[in-house]
């Protein structure tokens, strides 16, 4: 039998750990896929993508800055997908785009599994209101929290993101607040960095009363401890660093595509140690 051909598309894409980890995954279960790194042009993403469908594979994962083509591309989107505004992962059935995003459940199963912190009844601050901020919010808020914060640099951005996700938070039962980085005034149990800020190595201006020691402060970026990270961790908090969660997206995708869960804990300690 001819292996299952997958790909991940981005540019750059020289850097990504994907192609490793779906290997790590396959292996599990003695299954033979080719899983390709794709740099599409800047103006070429459908191109690659129809390249890819023409040429046999059945799936691929989308990577910065193509998420929101690939959203516009998709012909159905799973509900996830549509509440991120932005697509990680394309399935090739038949003719049809189908697009899903695993990024948020990947956070989500890292913070429950990995980080062995529950979000139920907790008391949560999302920092960020982009792409990648927005991409979390729902799979957040299914944990039930008793209160979303979302803190931005930029009010009315943080304002816009949660009037989107306001019946989601009613459903929920979850309040949904906003604030700029100098109002908060509380302490909270979880604080995840969805900020881009740590690209540029600049602080954070939050305030220290966020965090308490214990609490879980999560930065959503990888490779290296950010000013975040520093921060937390001089106030006492758990920290953790988005590997988790780039292994546990790449699960969830992987399950979408073959249909079984791989093992997430052996894969990121591997890397780790590399
Ligand atoms: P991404 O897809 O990574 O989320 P984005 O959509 O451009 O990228 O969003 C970047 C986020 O990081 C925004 O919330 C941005 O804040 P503003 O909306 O106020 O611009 C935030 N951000 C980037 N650099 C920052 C910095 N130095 N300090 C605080 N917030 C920052």
């Amino acid at each position: 039998m001819t292996a299952k051909k997958y790909a991940v598309i981005g540019h750059p894409i020289e850097h990504s750990k994907s192609p490793l980890i779906h290997q790590a995954f396959a292996q599990q279960f003695n299954l033979s896929i080719v899983y390709e790194k794709v740099l599409a042009p800047l103006d070429g993403f459908m191109a690659t993508v129809k390249r890819l469908q023409a040429e046999g594979f059945l799936g691929a994962n989308v990577t910065v800055p193509f998420k929101f083509e690939a959203f516009d591309a998709s012909q159905a989107l799973s509900a996830r997908a549509q509440a991120a505004g932005a697509v990680n992962t394309l399935s090739f059935q038949s003719s049809q785009l189908v697009g899903d995003n695993t990024d948020g459940c990947g956070l989500v199963n890292d913070i429950l599994k990995h980080q062995h912190t529950a979000l139920a009844g907790k008391k949560v601050l999302l920092l960020g209101a982009g792409g990648a901020a927005q991409g979390v919010m729902l799979p957040l808020l299914e944990q039930q929290p008793l209160q979303l914060t979302v803190a931005n640099r930029s009010l009315d951005k943080a304002q816009a993101m949660a009037d989107r996700f306001a019946a989601d938070a009613e459903r929920s039962r979850t309040v949904l607040q906003v604030h700029t980085f100098a109002d908060l005034s509380q302490t909270y149990d979880v604080v995840i960095n969805a900020t881009s800020a740590g690209l540029t190595e600049s602080k954070l201006a939050i305030p220290a009363v966020v965090f308490k020691p214990g609490m879980l402060a999560y930065d959503m970026m990888y490779g290296r401890e950010t000013p975040f990270m520093q921060q937390a961790r001089a106030a006492g908090a758990q920290v953790a660093d988005g590997l988790g969660m780039l292994v546990e997206q790449a699960a969830e995708a992987f399950s979408l595509w073959h249909g079984v869960r791989p093992e997430t804990a052996p894969v990121i300690q591997s890397f780790r140690q590399s």
